[in-house]
């Protein structure tokens, strides 16, 4: 059963606060609120167990995150039930230091925002149970959060952003080019055709054993090749990018994944080492890897430029160009985008590493702009669900394929 204090309790709350919730519970116009709305945000559809309280104008009251990263690298992966195990032990306890931090109670909430999809189905479950009791105990709306449509908001919180924009979605199980026309209006020009750039990576990065690189021990695959890859040549190795002949915005990483393996198969032989010892030419590797990796998104994501201006679907001078996910925390990707950007004259943004990676802020302020928009706000949770699998917005990417822009070449110095 959930327990929650009605007031956060630990901290003496100023008075103005006070006078806010007397004014709040006057409320004698339903369903507005003439002061600050307030979103608890919940977010549990991988691996990291995270909440966040924001305010409409975007200011973070409080957040708490637990990151199942070291567990998962000790297992070579995310185990679902494991992760399932560890949001359940820790969901309580991260809402309670959320609330705590932002001196709030619940019932000073405006909303609760869960991310409901897509995600892995044990993971979303503990954090729609949760939020589905906290709900109801406190009577609150509850906002149903699409995970990528989060990320894709998320630079709304930090940058002014007017719609519509392009987005390069990039983490461990999504990869995807957007536009971005409205707080749920997406066209999609293209995604990965198999698995995600992170979770490439993150193969990668255990092929090449990283965790046994004592600075490495606690970072996720991506970021650890990250920091290899500054102390190697990519150039050692020549590698070409993937789809190189196909005219559309769509990726593919699986390809990139088992010329990797090949390549550390030949190397061991080489160096007369096992699976699973260090080889000398990581470093070398992670760079290549790296490099290639930030290419393939580049070409796809100015070709998605070119298609939006040819269709006017962005302005010709000054669209923005946004990437988010954890991935976009790389960087030498971020490096290969703006020369993109640059290229097509438009404003390159993205949010700070630790709202790319999976985080609490993302969840609860797509709560706010949905509660600003008046979209997906339910009253009644009856019949309410978790999806694994769910699309974001409408597929364009036939039409992408068949405008078949041919991309001019640029000079990737990053
Ligand atoms: O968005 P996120 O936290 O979770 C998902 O929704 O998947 O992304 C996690 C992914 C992992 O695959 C991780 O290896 C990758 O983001 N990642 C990075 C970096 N930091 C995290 N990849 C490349 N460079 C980084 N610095
Ligand atoms: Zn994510």
């Amino acid at each position: 059963m959930l327990i929650l204090q009605k007031t956060a309790g630990t901290f003496p709350k100023p008075s103005r606060r006070k006078l806010y919730g007397v004014l709040r519970s006057l409320n004698f116009h339903p369903g507005r609120q003439y002061l600050h709305k307030l979103v608890l945000g919940i977010e549990t559809s991988c691996d990291d167990t995270a909440a966040a309280v924001v305010d409409e104008n975007g200011r973070v009251l409080g957040e708490a995150i637990h990151s199942q990263t070291e567990v998962h690298l000790k297992t070579g992966g995310i185990v679902p039930p494991v992760a399932q195990q560890l949001h359940r032990e820790n969901i309580q306890r991260i809402v309670q230091e959320t609330l705590s931090a932002s001196r709030i109670s619940p019932s000073e909430l405006s909303a609760v925002a869960t991310t409901i999809k897509p995600g892995l189905a044990l993971s979303l479950g503990v954090g729609l149970s949760f939020s589905l009791q906290l709900v109801e105990q406190f009577k609150k709306p509850f906002i149903p959060i699409h995970h990528m449509e989060a990320h894709a908001l998320t630079i709304r919180l930090t940058n002014k952003v007017e719609f519509p924009f392009l987005v390069l979605l990039i983490s461990g199980g999504h990869c995807l080019l957007s536009l971005v026309r409205g707080v749920s209006d997406f066209l999609v020009l293209g995604k990965s055709l198999d698995i995600a750039p992170g979770d490439m990576l993150d193969k990668v990065a255990r092929r090449l054993s990283l965790a046994k690189y004592p600075e490495c021990s606690m970072m996720s695959g991506g970021k650890a090749i990250e920091h290899l890859a500054k102390q190697g040549n990519r150039l050692c190795f020549d590698i070409k990018p993937p789809m190189q002949r196909a005219k559309n915005c769509d990726f593919s990483f699986s390809g990139l994944q088992h010329v990797v393996d090949k390549i550390i198969k030949q190397k061991e032989k080489e160096e007369g080492i096992e699976q699973g010892q260090v080889l000398s030419s990581a470093a070398d590797l992670a760079a290549a890897v790296q490099h290639i990796t930030a290419i393939h998104l580049a070409k796809r994501t100015h070709r998605a430029i070119l298609f939006c201006k040819q269709r006017d679907l962005l302005p010709q001078t000054n669209a923005v160009l946004v990437v988010s996910g954890g991935v976009a925390s790389n960087m030498y990707i971020r490096g290969a985008l703006e020369i993109v950007a640059n290229a097509t004259q438009c404003t390159f943004l993205c949010p700070p590493p630790r709202l790319c990676t999976d985080n609490g802020v993302m969840i609860a302020w797509n709560g706010i702009e949905r509660l600003r928009a008046g979209l997906g706000i339910l009253h009644d949770i009856e019949g309410i669900r978790y999806e694994p699998k769910c699309p974001l917005g409408v597929d364009i990417s036939n039409d992408v394929k068949e405008a078949a822009i041919k991309v001019p070449r640029l000079k990737m110095n990053i």
